[in-house]
């Protein structure tokens, strides 16, 4: 398969190192985020937690700026779900915890839970929160606790802390330096869209 990738060796070693840290069963759901700052703010911190699944439920296209991304999605494997319950029961069935997040009367403080286990984390609307089939589907809600006047974090910070208590977490446990997590074929099919398929589309539209 490498004789077909379109990158210099360098390109290529960096995005083998970046599979080999990312954390499949580390996963993000973004309930109807609309602000494409949050959105793009979010995607970049997931890149650089080792996040590489996304999933998302938005009555349009995902928002997300390039400028603030700084091209962090392009790594990223974004999901759309047409439905906020079957999405999550997907994931609940295949064997993720679903960590929802908001300040609510059931939470629990975000440090409590065990993020080693596979997870995702759910972040809701800027002003709404997450639903009522989140609450009600989630396994535990974690929130970060506030001392000031305002009542709560803006989500793409909010967002941050949480992964980051899970990065903390994960590599505490060795979960970044065991090898990859990915598959070799799943590797390999990554590889092939990152330096193959998607360099070609960029030439196409004029990208490089
Ligand atoms: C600005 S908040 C929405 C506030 C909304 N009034 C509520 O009750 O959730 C947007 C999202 O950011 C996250 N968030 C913000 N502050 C948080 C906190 N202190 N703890 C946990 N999640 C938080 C949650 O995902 C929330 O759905």
């Amino acid at each position: 398969m490498e004789e077909k990738l379109l990158v210099i060796p360098q390109r290529l070693a960096r995005m083998k190192e970046v599979l080999s840290r990312r954390q499949p069963d580390l996963r993000l759901f973004l309930e109807r985020v609309v602000n494409y700052h949050n959105v793009s703010a979010i995607l970049r911190t997931a890149d650089a937690v080792g996040v590489l699944h996304v999933h998302y439920f938005h009555e349009d296209e995902l928002p997300v700026n390039e400028a603030i991304t700084r091209g962090a999605h392009r790594w990223l494997i974004l999901h759309r779900e047409e439905d906020i319950e079957n999405g999550l029961k997907k994931l609940k069935e295949a064997g993720f915890q679903l960590v929802g997040t908001g300040l609510f009367p059931e939470t629990v403080t975000f440090r409590e839970v065990d993020y080693t286990k596979p997870t995702v984390i759910i972040v809701g609307h800027e002003l709404e929160g997450i639903s009522e089939t989140v609450r009600r589907l989630a396994d535990v809600i974690v929130k970060i606790p506030m001392y000031g006047m305002v009542q709560s974090l803006n989500v793409s910070v909010a967002t941050g802390v949480i992964l980051y208590e899970a990065e903390r977490q994960r590599k505490a446990c060795g979960l970044y330096e065991k090898g990859p997590r990915l598959s070799p074929e799943e590797i390999e099919n990554i590889l092939y869209h990152w330096a193959y398929e998607r360099v070609l589309k960029d030439k196409a539209r004029g990208r490089i």
